[in-house]
């Protein structure tokens, strides 16, 4: 299942974001919020990054103006891999080696054709794995080595 979410800076590509998911026939859970008034991105981030660390959620979609305030505090959950992204290398990228469980874009950066084609790249690319589950362990140890 897939969790979305922005600010208001991202509202408007979180609603194309979402129409995609539902073209494509993709669980998903919308956590807002529900028009453009002003809002503070933590706490929307916090909502889609807690799902993904919880396990409720497989991934996660988030969107601020810049894209800079959701990634920071999407990984401060645990678990969560979240990737700013501001390209098709970077979305791929994103997958392929970090195999980024939280995709994070800029709204005011991105049109929201760009926005979405972001979205598609990184729903179909895989992750590929092998040399690079070893540096995912890493950051997971390191996260663990935090809390103990
Ligand atoms: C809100 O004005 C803006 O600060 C926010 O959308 C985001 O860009 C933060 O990183």
């Amino acid at each position: 299942m897939y969790v979305v979410a922005s600010d208001h800076g991202g509202f408007e590509l979180k609603e194309a974001i979402v129409a995609l998911l539902k073209e494509r026939g993709l669980e998903h859970l919308d956590m807002g919020p529900i028009n453009l008034d002003s809002v503070d991105y933590p706490d929307f981030g916090a909502k889609v990054a807690g799902a993904v660390s919880s396990g409720e959620a497989d991934a996660g979609i988030l969107i601020c103006g810049t894209g800079i305030g959701m990634s920071i505090v999407a990984n401060k959950f645990q678990q969560v891999r979240a990737a700013l992204v501001h390209d098709s290398f970077t979305a791929q990228m994103a997958k392929e080696h970090n195999n980024a469980n939280v995709l994070v874009l800029g709204g005011r950066i991105l049109s929201v054709e760009q926005g979405v084609e972001l979205v598609k790249i990184w729903l179909d690319t895989e992750y590929a794995g092998g040399r690079h589950q070893k540096r995912l362990d890493k950051i997971h140890q390191y996260e663990q080595e935090q809390i103990s």
